[in-house]
């Protein structure tokens, strides 16, 4: 029902709820919305590494940012780590939590000047870096950054006690609720599908920005991300280990109830441009036998990244709004950064001073950094615009979809996307994605259609998974019967 509060935090994830709670301890009361249920969003996908080392090399960001805004950086990662594990000692959560170092580390020849050179710009901006050959790990290596008092944790087992003590008090959790509309004012206005929200002001923290149609989507490119959690016959030495390799991967530790993971990731690749998303899953495994020897798989996922075109997450007020705040765009350090989020925005909300406002404005523009990068991601979405409509049809008929899969189908000149559910029950859908209007593909490992022009995900039924879209696939009956009788 319609209800009024201090502040409306879209997304029940790391950053929302970060948020909230920074903002419910400073005496407000605040609504949170989640269109599933807490942190079983990308937060509950992530392999949660908290780590200094971020995704953009520092000499890069040295270079786009200057050397103020890389140890900027640096000491913006440290305070967000240090602030999980305040809030895990607050509250006494059992989450996994534990201090290890992290290397990122070279087998080939051709990247040992590059390690070496990333030693170098990390301790400028403030790492506790050295360069080794000695990491602990099964195989030899040429080269390695070590960063002391970096950690691990479980994304859910940390945030799901957090949500549980949030509620109540004059603030609420919200599960179960879309958001149909965010809109600017004094006071802002959030349409959900259970009332509108009345706040003065309102954070999105939705992982994609559902209230940015198109400004922001320019500013980042959706990948998609690979992880096995493994049983190894030798335990991992405790740490986050980060290979060079292109594509890339990285393994770490989990003390688990059940006993020490290992957890390996990698094979990311652009939402939607994968044509067998099982065919990652199996090159991963082949990695991790390859370098680990006999394991047990006891779990596989993906999840979703936004990676920012210039090297560094947006955080702030939404560029043309007043009241309205967002967060995203994390690429690998989702834990880290989404936590910097919650910091940063809480202190927006509040009016205080936050040292790491200007470096991680949402309205900033770099022109020289990231220029190549905004070019190269930013062709996909007319290239996809234009051709996936005319592209050939994966089937000519519903009856050639085999069971427990979706095909895209060509119907009087336009794509229908048609799902055949196990039992054989036939859904067909326009394939045209609610937000821009690219056509969207089928993920066979995550049983989705995925949008490959700004990430949008939707369930194999066409209810929305992942933003920008806030609407779901549009239900095409009349398509499914147009081509039974063309059969
Ligand atoms: Fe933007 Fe599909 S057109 S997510």
């Amino acid at each position: 029902e319609d209800a009024t509060f201090d502040a409306v935090v879209v997304g029940a994830g790391i950053t929302g709820m970060t948020a909230a709670l920074l903002l419910k301890r400073a005496g407000k009361h605040v609504a949170v919305v989640d269109f599933h249920r807490a942190a079983d969003g990308e937060t509950g996908h992530t392999t949660a590494h908290l780590t200094e080392i971020l995704d953009t090399p520092y000499h890069l960001l040295a270079e786009h940012f200057g050397s103020d805004g890389a140890r900027l950086a640096a000491q913006a990662s440290r305070d967000a780590i240090a602030r999980i594990e305040s809030f895990i000692k607050d509250e006494s959560i059992d989450c996994a939590f534990r201090r290890v170092p992290a290397f990122l580390y070279t087998e080939n020849k051709k990247d040992v000047a590059e390690v070496e050179r990333e030693v170098e710009a990390a301790r400028q901006a403030g790492l506790d870096a050295t360069l080794t050959r000695d990491v602990p790990l099964p195989f030899p290596v040429l080269a390695a950054m070590r960063v002391e008092r970096q950690a691990e944790f479980h994304s859910r087992r940390y945030l799901i006690p957090l949500t549980q003590r949030f509620h109540g008090d004059g603030s609420a959790l919200f599960e179960s609720t879309r958001v149909l509309e965010v809109k600017d004012g004094s006071p802002c206005k959030v349409v959900t599908s259970g009332g509108t929200l009345t706040a003065r002001h309102v954070i999105v923290a939705a992982h994609s920005a559902m209230n940015n149609l198109f400004f922001l989507q320019t500013k980042m490119a959706p990948y998609r991300s690979y992880a096995l959690a493994v049983k190894l016959e030798k335990p991992l030495l405790p740490g986050l280990y980060y290979d060079t390799a292109d594509p890339y991967h990285y393994v770490r530790s989990y003390a688990s109830p059940e006993g020490e993971l290992a957890i390996i990731g990698g094979e990311d690749h652009k939402v939607g441009q994968e044509p067998d998303t099982r065919a990652p899953f199996a090159r991963l495994e082949t990695f991790a036998r390859d370098k680990f020897g006999p394991l047990e798989v006891v779990n596989r996922w993906s999840g979703q990244i936004l990676e920012p075109v210039d090297g560094l997450p947006l955080i702030g007020r939404n560029s043309a709004d007043r009241n309205v705040y967002i967060g995203l765009g994390y690429s690998g350090n989702g834990m880290t950064f989404g936590t910097l989020a919650g910091m940063l925005l809480s202190d927006l909300v509040l009016g205080r001073k936050n040292p790491y406002a200007e470096l991680f404005s949402a309205t900033r523009i770099k022109p020289l950094a990231g220029a190549k990068e905004f070019i190269a991601e930013n062709v996909d979405f007319p290239l996809h615009l234009l051709f996936d409509r005319v592209a050939s049809a994966d089937v000519k008929s519903a009856a050639d979809v085999p069971l427990g899969e979706g095909k895209l189908m060509t119907v009087g000149g336009k794509k229908v996307a048609v799902y055949r559910a196990p039992d054989g029950a036939v859904c067909a859908m326009s394939a045209t994605c609610t937000h821009l209007g690219c056509i969207v593909h089928w993920n066979t490992a995550e049983k989705s259609w995925d949008c490959p022009c700004h990430g949008g995900r939707y369930d194999a039924l066409g209810k929305v998974i992942n933003g920008p879209p806030t609407r779901d696939l549009h239900r095409d009956p009349e398509a499914l019967k147009a081509s039974e009788a063309a059969d």
